[in-house]
């Protein structure tokens, strides 16, 4: 499928108001998406496991204009959230109508009003932009699919998909579980830089319902941006050699997902988060965005592998929370290991238990 693929059709039916909620998760990352090219299009393919416990959910209400609003006006929208109507917020929203305008040319026939909340604290250092842009993404689908009743699922979630990639290029893996894929790859056919698919091969047993315990070690602002950590890609010494490395992390994968060799898959889960933070470490300008607490986490679940030889590892987002990895089976014993041991380095005591997912869901 191409751009042209996600240009609205004509509209076959009038909408005056309506409302529509949808609740759509977070996701994590293994192989990371770190770099891009114009349009919200990855330098490198990447694959998440999809949340379940972190998530928003957005209403959007939506009441037809008597005529749309002009081409060289802004948007018609008021944000809200957790209750209260938040202005600050307003321009990345705008910025994303602007993105989606061609392919949701019904954006300026109505006055709309989005009202957005977390399940997880807001300044946790949890990143909401991938479940709050699929989340509206979604909403907007819903919308569309008011006009076209016709609009079937599968051109739905793609849609969603490619839609939310423009607001946030992760988000993109938040619209279904619970295994997602971005990117153009070799292995996979069906993958697209526009959109996100569900991973089209065996995956074991083990890897259903796998734990991700997310330990809270600095709620603070982000101290790089996204825009800006993958705007360090650009000229990077390494750039090239990350990229083919995701595309061979992403091929290694396939006979890991298979067969649930899970030292192999803690290898390369370690190695791509530790890459993430090596490739702003050795970018111009530089970051570490890991902690000392980030540090003293992975050391202890090494050496805790080490002791009890269980399965259990940490990827990293770009910042300083370190999120824990294992089997739904060893559950009672990891779990018992981080409250002893881990919980002490994060700020308040503060952690997540979150696990894989399904992916959004409409209320
Ligand atoms: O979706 P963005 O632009 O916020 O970038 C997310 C980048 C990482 O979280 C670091 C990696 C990933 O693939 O999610």
């Amino acid at each position: 499928m191409t751009e042209n693929d996600f240009l609205s059709r004509t509209n076959s039916k009038t909408v005056e108001n309506g409302s529509v909620t949808w609740q759509s998760p977070s996701n994590i990352a293994l192989v990371k998406y770190w770099g891009k090219k114009e349009n919200q299009v990855p330098a490198n393919p990447s694959v998440s496991f999809t949340l379940d416990h972190c998530k928003t959910t957005t209403t959007l209400k939506f009441h037809k204009r008597e005529s749309p609003a002009a081409k060289d006006e802004e948007f018609d929208f008021e944000f809200y959230f957790e209750g209260k109507k938040k202005e600050d917020f307003k321009p990345k929203i705008s910025t994303f109508f602007k993105r989606i305008e061609n392919y949701c040319p019904y954006l300026r026939e109505y006055h709309l009003e989005i009202s957005s909340e977390n399940s997880f604290p807001h300044s946790s250092g949890i990143a909401s932009s991938a479940s709050g842009m699929s989340a509206l993404a979604l909403c907007l689908m819903s919308l569309e699919k008011e006009f076209d009743p016709e609009i079937t699922n599968e051109y739905f979630n793609k849609k969603a998909s490619f839609l939310a990639r423009l607001g946030s290029g992760s988000a993109c893996r938040s619209i279904e579980g619970s295994l997602i894929e971005w990117g153009e790859h070799a292995d996979l056919s069906d993958s697209s830089d526009l959109y996100a698919i569900k991973y089209p091969y065996k995956v074991d047993a083990v890897f259903q319902k796998f734990q991700d315990t997310i330990l809270l070690v600095d709620k603070g602002q982000k101290q790089v941006s996204s825009t800006v950590g993958h705007n360090l890609m650009h000229g990077h010494p390494f750039a090239e050699a990350r990229f083919q490395q995701a595309h061979d992390n992403l091929h290694n994968l396939k006979p890991i997902f298979a067969t649930g060799d899970l030292n192999a898959f803690m290898n390369l889960v370690e190695s791509e988060a530790l890459t993430l933070h090596a490739m702003m470490m050795s970018s111009n300008p530089y970051f570490i965005l890991m902690k000392p607490n980030t540090m003293e986490i992975i050391n202890k679940i090494w050496e805790f592998r080490e002791a009890t030889a269980l399965p259990v590892c940490f990827t990293l987002d770009a910042g300083a929370n370190v999120h824990v990895l294992y089997p739904e089976k060893n559950k009672v014993e990891i779990l018992e290991f981080i409250k002893n041991e881990l919980v002490a380095y994060c700020e308040n005591g503060q952690y997540i238990c979150d696990q894989i997912g399904n992916g959004a869901k409409k209320l």
